[in-house]
């Protein structure tokens, strides 16, 4: 049989199979490739137009940034969601709120013990002192938790992701003490935006959608027995607050800026000026497994 109604195709394309292959592959590809055959057929998609989206899918590929996508089309929030979820039903729902890890967390930034520096001087913007305590649910401190700390530059780029930083430029490890604590000085950072001219800034262009992102500062909070905690904080007063292009900001993760703390108590992190201080206890959950204890991002899980 050489000839085929679109429904014989679907059938054939989902059924055909010379090995098991991967059973959940299977099922998650079938389903895909239905729901698009499906909305070929009802949107009356033309070869031009069907063609035109492999082309970006293609350079989207290869820019490296089918993350930021993800982001702004709300998957990595559903994730969450779906997390939250999952946590409530099983009666879990505990701790600091998870927030998305986003595209741009890179593995093996410097480890320090209780504090550093995060940024380099020259100062950038103004001083930043984030400090506070990693606990558990049951208020008892975490010793030798690892806070993994990113955040975007003065112009909102992401070392790594852009050739004018240096390597883990931002990007910090700090080991809390025994007593759960740890502390950072950078600096306020502002918003991001996704790179112009890009094929991310063409679909969001395409959509009729702006694509920043608030001010925020990410975490990935590991220990032993701990669930790893992903989150963020954002920064108050921010215009994209409430209208994130990647849908992740959430009650309790926005922090308070005490503005012209006095330095007194952080010579150890070179301030000498009056700065601004964010006080921020991170609440982990108890883990349920290894695995949720592992200390991986989200590459590092799916490699793994
Ligand atoms: C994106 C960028 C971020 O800095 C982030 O935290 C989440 C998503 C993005 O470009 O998709
Ligand atoms: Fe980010």
């Amino acid at each position: 049989m050489a000839e085929f109604t679109q429904e014989q195709l679907l059938e054939l394309v989902n059924t055909s199979q010379v090995a098991a292959g991967n059973p959940r592959v299977r099922q998650v590809a079938q389903r895909v490739v239905s729901d698009l055959f499906r909305a070929i057929d009802d949107l009356d998609v033309s070869p031009d137009e069907f063609w035109a989206g492999v082309n970006w899918l293609a350079r989207l590929g290869a820019s490296g940034q089918m993350g930021l996508i993800t982001a702004g089309l709300g998957f990595d929030r559903l994730l969450d969601i779906r997390e939250d979820e999952a946590d409530a039903k099983a009666g879990r729902a505990a701790g600091t709120p998870r927030a998305i890890e986003g595209p741009l967390y890179i593995a093996g930034a410097p480890l320090s013990e209780r504090e550093v520096r995060v940024d380099e001087a020259p100062q950038r913007g103004e001083v930043l002192v984030m400090e506070g305590r990693v606990l558990d649910t049951d208020g008892r401190p975490v010793a030798g938790a690892l806070v993994d700390v990113w955040h975007a530059n003065e112009k909102g780029r992401y070392s790594h992701f852009d050739p004018d930083q240096k390597d883990f430029a931002l990007r910090r490890k700090i080991r809390t003490g025994a007593d759960g604590s740890y502390r950072f000085r950078s600096f306020v950072p502002p918003g991001y935006a996704i790179p112009p001219n890009s094929p991310t800034s063409e679909l969001f262009s395409a959509l009729g959608r702006h694509g920043n992102r608030p001010a925020h500062i990410h975490f990935l909070v590991a220990a032993e027995g701990q669930r790893t905690l992903t989150t963020q904080v954002n920064i108050p007063g921010d215009t994209f607050l409430d209208d994130d292009f990647a849908f992740a900001t959430r009650d309790g993760l926005v922090v308070t800026l005490e503005p012209n703390t006095a330095p007194a108590g952080y010579e150890s992190l070179d301030v000498r000026e009056p700065f601004t201080r964010v006080r921020f206890d991170f609440v982990m959950q108890k883990a349920s497994s290894d695995d949720e204890a592992r200390p991986a991002a989200r590459m590092e899980r799916v490699a793994a």
